[in-house]
């Protein structure tokens, strides 16, 4: 038999090591978001992956699940809290559920515009809310991006809030915005995404809202004949991380990680200026009849109910305070 010299041993012990090491190079991060690949949040998503998997030079790798494939984006948050699921990039619409002080940035007609939202969110105000999600086990990388919501319906163009009385439209499960929306007369019915297509084409709803990048990424021109430019809330969204995968990574791969969700941000409010540039007359083209000039003081009007319960909830100098970000 051979005796085991001193040396062997110990390159036996750097194999194993080596393949202890080679073992953790394979971590691979599941990351879910409600549309395809090729949309805004399939654009952020890959961005942040790619910039991950560079970074810890291919220890971090990610699996992502588009289009829903983990579930509604309540859910997801849900399993990124239980941390079954490592990340997802999602809408502010069920978040406060679980932050409450996400909800002051979902109130209607809050924004004047892209500029005007963005950089609240990149502003103190918007990193002091990223900053709250510790405490209710979830950790907020950065503000990426879902964009203005626009209405679309089956039953005729919506100038005024008189056109969209009566109109039976989904809406996120999300208080701050039916609330809103009652006082434009529509019946809110809230409803998880991944249902909705379904809804629309069998008529169990007359409409839905969501900004155009999902309008297209979703092919609701083929189950909605109108679609009306209304602008009627802006929609941020996250990119978050559960508190049980960050709490293995250490401070370097926490910057690494951080900085991948910037640059996400960054390349999916790009992706959402682009389609709204270029989708609309895609969507014309798909057939939809679009309204292009509405009656954005009528909608103002009719909110003004709703934005008494806001300040009442969220206090009106804190909606001062973002309406005055200039
Ligand atoms: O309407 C929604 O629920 C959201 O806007 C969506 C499409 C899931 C994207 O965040």
């Amino acid at each position: 038999f051979l005796k085991p010299t001193l040396s062997s041993v110990a390159l036996g012990m750097t194999l194993a090591m080596g393949l202890t090491a080679g073992a953790a190079a394979q971590t691979i991060l599941k990351i879910g978001y409600a549309t395809t690949k090729e949309s805004h949040y399939g654009v952020g998503s890959t961005v942040f992956c790619d910039e991950v998997e560079k970074g810890t030079q291919g220890r971090y790798k990610c699996q992502q699940f588009p289009s829903s494939q983990l579930g509604g984006e309540r859910e997801q948050i849900e399993a990124v809290q239980l941390g079954t699921q490592d990340l997802t990039n999602t809408s502010t619409g069920p978040v406060g559920n679980f932050v409450p002080e996400v909800k002051i940035v979902d109130i209607p007609f809050l924004f004047r515009d892209y500029d005007h939202a963005r950089k609240v969110m990149d502003g103190p105000i918007g990193q002091d809310i990223l900053a709250k999600f510790p405490s209710k086990g979830i950790i907020a990388l950065a503000w990426t991006e879902n964009g203005f919501r626009h209405m679309t319906n089956n039953k005729r163009d919506i100038v005024k809030p008189a056109d969209a009385a009566g109109l039976k439209m989904r809406t996120m499960e999300n208080k701050v915005h039916m609330d809103g929306y009652r006082t434009f007369g529509i019946l809110p019915t809230p409803m998880a995404f991944p249902e909705l297509f379904g809804a629309l084409q069998q008529g169990t709803v007359d409409g839905q809202e969501n900004p155009i990048p999902v309008i297209l990424a979703s092919k609701f021109s083929q189950v909605q004949k109108h679609l009306s430019l209304t602008g009627h809330v802006y929609s941020p969204a996250l990119l978050l991380i559960s508190p049980k995968t960050w709490n293995k990574l250490n401070d370097a791969d926490k910057k690494i990680f951080t900085e991948a969700a910037k640059k996400a941000g960054i390349a999916q409010r790009k992706k959402v200026n682009d389609d709204e540039s270029n989708g609309i007359a895609q969507l014309e083209k798909d057939g939809m009849k679009v309204t292009k000039v509405v009656d954005g003081a009528a909608f103002r009007e009719a909110l003004k109910p709703a934005y008494a319960g806001y300040a009442k909830e969220f206090g009106a100098d804190n909606i001062k305070k973002i309406q005055d970000v200039r």
